[in-house]
This record gives C-alpha cells, sequence and structure tokens, in this order.
C-alpha cells in the first residue's frame, strides 16, 4: 500500500490525483489550510477506496509549522513513497505592483513556502533512501511575462529548486518531478478569459502526473502539448517579447 503526502490537498488538480492513488488503496496524509475543504477531501477519498486518510489543517505561509507537520506525518505513515506538493495561488499582478506586503504574501505562497517545506523533505527522504517528490510548478516559470511575472518569478524559483533537489537526491535514491501545467480548469483560473481548446481538466493533468511518477520523469508538461508551446515562447528575442502584452 503506497503512502502519499499531499500538501495543498484540497486543490481541484491534487484531489484528482488523490482519487487515482486512492483507487489502489492508498494510505493518505493530507495538509490543507481549510479545516472544513480538508474533510470533505478526507471523506471522497475514503469513498475512493484509500486504506486511511490522516488530515493536517496548516496554512502553508506558517514556515515555522513546517517540521511540526512532517513530524506528524511521519508518525502517521511512518515513511512516505510519495509527497505532491500542489499548493498555490493566482495573484493579481497589477495589485502585487501597487503593494510590497501583498507581492511578497503571494511570493511566499507560490515560492518561498514551497522551498522551505522541500528542504525539510528532501532530508526526511534523502534518509529514508527511497520515494519520490512531485512539486506542482507551472509553465508560466518558464518565461517572465508581462500579465504574470509575480507568478512566474515563483515558479520559476520552484523549478530551479527542484532540478537542484533532484540532481542531490538522486544519488539516495529519491526522484524529483517537476510538473509544469499549462491551463487546468480549476477554481484557480475560474473566470479568467482562457482560450477553450489549451484548457485542460484536472483529470487529465492528474493522469500525465500519476503516469510520470510511475515512470520516474524529470519533467513533466502536461498536457504534453505545452512543451512545444513554451519551446517556441522561449525562442522569441528578448527585444520582441518585451513588446508583448501577453
Ligand atoms: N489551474 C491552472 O491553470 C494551473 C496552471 C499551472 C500550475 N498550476 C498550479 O497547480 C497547483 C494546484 O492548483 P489548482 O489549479 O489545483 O488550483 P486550486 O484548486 O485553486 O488549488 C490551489 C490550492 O492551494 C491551496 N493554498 C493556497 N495557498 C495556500 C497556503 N498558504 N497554505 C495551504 N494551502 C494553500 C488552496 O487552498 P484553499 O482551498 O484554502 O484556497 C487551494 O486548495 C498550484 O500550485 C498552481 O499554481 C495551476
Amino acid at each position: 500500500m503506497k503512502k502519499i503526502l499531499i500538501i495543498g490537498a484540497a486543490s481541484a488538480i491534487a484531489s484528482a490525483c488523490a482519487r487515482l492513488w486512492a483507487a489502489d488503496k492508498a494510505e493518505f496524509f493530507m495538509v490543507a489550510r481549510n479545516p472544513e475543504r480538508l474533510r470533505q477531501t478526507a471523506d471522497d477519498l475514503a469513498a475512493h477506496g484509500a486504506g486511511a486518510v490522516h488530515v493536517y489543517a496548516l496554512d502553508m505561509n506558517q514556515l515555522e509549522q513546517h517540521a511540526l507537520m512532517l513530524e506528524a506525518c511521519y508518525g502517521a505513515l511512518g515513511s512516505v513513497d510519495i509527497a505532491l506538493v500542489a499548493h498555490g495561488t493566482l495573484p493579481d499582478q497589477a495589485a502585487c505592483q501597487q503593494d510590497v506586503a501583498l507581492a511578497l504574501r503571494e511570493f511566499s505562497s507560490n515560492g518561498l513556502s514551497v522551498v522551505s517545506v522541500l528542504t525539510l523533505l528532501a532530508n526526511r527522504m534523502e534518509a529514508q533512501r527511497s520515494g519520490t517528490i512531485a512539486v506542482i510548478s507551472s509553465v508560466a516559470g518558464d518565461r517572465g511575462r508581462y500579465s504574470n511575472y509575480l507568478y512566474g518569478t515563483a515558479k520559476a524559483a520552484v523549478s530551479t529548486f527542484c532540478e537542484g533537489m533532484r540532481a542531490r537526491l538522486f544519488h539516495a535514491g529519491v526522484h524529483v518531478l517537476t510538473i509544469k501545467p499549462g491551463f487546468v480548469d480549476t477554481p484557480m483560473t475560474k473566470g479568467l478569459p482562457l482560450p477553450g481548446p489549451l484548457v485542460a481538466t484536472p483529470g487529465r493533468v492528474a493522469r500525465d502526473i500519476t503516469r510520470a511518477v510511475e515512470r520516474r520523469a524529470n519533467v513533466l508538461y502536461t498536457p504534453g502539448f505545452w512543451a512545444l508551446i513554451m519551446l517556441v515562447i522561449k525562442c522569441v528575442p528578448g527585444f520582441i517579447f518585451k513588446r508583448l502584452k501577453l
């Protein structure tokens, strides 16, 4: 029975992954900031076949609480086969440009809190000498764009951190997967004017993620066509890119 830690467990993408793992009777330690949503998620997983579900309420911006949370996780599960780090927010870029405190809070939600928990988790997994750490970054981290560069900066930091952590933990038999979704239809993107054909369902993305965990992929663009889109976007020269209000 797989033992799975999910941080940001109420996320639509994380919930869809958890349902797939629950069908194999996995045991879960679920972390989310809203106790009510956490309970609903746990009930949903139990209904989908989960072996056992432990819950832990935590706002991941409380960085000083991360060690205690991991202590509780290892106390409940004993070891971790898969850790999925999924929490995040989509900041209002224009508002962040006017409010440093807001910008830094959003940077913490999407970047610092991830670096903090991964630092502690990497040491645990390294000692364990097995398992996979899967982290949801974003295609937004591949290039700084006019419309969301605060979010993109945080995700770029997460992607780079994961790349280095992958090289370190490889030598301990621990795998690190960086997940880069494109547009996904979740509460995070609700109401945004997104190009329909490019928007994936959480279920589709979750299937890609669980498969990538199984085959120990390093970086996953999901759906896969985003690898091509981002290749093209990364090739646009800077003198053109700065003129685009993307
Ligand atoms: N949707 C997309 O198009 C897209 C694209 C690329 C990458 N991503 C990434 O995918 C991941 C999952 O997002 P999603 O699309 O599934 O959206 P979602 O359903 O809105 O999930 C985001 C989750 O993060 C949680 N969260 C935010 N700040 C937190 C904090 N400080 N502490 C604890 N939990 C916190 C939220 O908690 P609450 O439920 O309490 O709000 C929410 O459950 C995120 O990392 C996101 O950046 C999404």
